[in-house]
């Protein structure tokens, strides 16, 4: 077989997958592919205990009644980087079991870009976002540790 008669053989085969695709289109339907109205949205209530408001409700409540320690663990995520997965330290000090008040009052001296160690511009940016319930939360989790 030449290249000529294989591009052919391509070009037959692909105008035929795309005629046999065209033919399993619905023209009728118009609408967002996504959509989940009527029984499917009813169905979907019933599989996760309510409507979408109802279930955002519910993870709220739960996410409210979370312990300090559970919120700080959840915050943590993004200081494992610097600081190690059970906070034992890496680019950054060991903070496990430093107590509640130590964390609180040097996480604070960063938001405010006070200068503590010679790397706490790496600490800037991180605490500067932090509320003090973020802080408080923190502080209970990696004293836990
Ligand atoms: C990019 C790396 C990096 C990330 C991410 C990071 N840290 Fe730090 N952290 C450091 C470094 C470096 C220091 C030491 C700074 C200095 O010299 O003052 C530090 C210091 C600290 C200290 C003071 C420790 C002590 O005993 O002096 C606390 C508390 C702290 N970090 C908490 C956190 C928390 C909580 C997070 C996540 C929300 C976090 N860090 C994320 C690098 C990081």
């Amino acid at each position: 077989m030449n290249t000529t008669s294989l591009v052919a053989a391509f070009v037959v085969v692909v105008s035929g997958l795309i005629w046999v695709g065209t033919q399993g289109n619905n023209a009728d339907w118009t609408g967002n592919r996504n959509q989940c109205v009527g029984d499917c949205y009813e169905n979907w209530k019933t599989e996760n205990g309510g409507g979408i408001a109802e279930v955002e409700g519910i993870k709220q409540a739960a996410l409210a009644a979370a312990s300090p320690a559970a919120l700080g663990e959840k915050y943590y995520g993004q200081c494992i980087a610097c600081h190690g997965g059970r906070a034992e330290g890496g680019i950054g000090p060991m903070l496990a079991g430093q107590p509640t008040t130590d964390i609180v009052a040097k996480l604070t001296a960063y938001r405010a870009g006070e200068e503590r160690g010679p790397q706490s511009s790496m600490m800037y940016p991180v605490a500067k976002p932090m509320s003090d319930a973020d802080i408080d939360n923190i502080a209970a989790y990696v004293a836990g540790l």
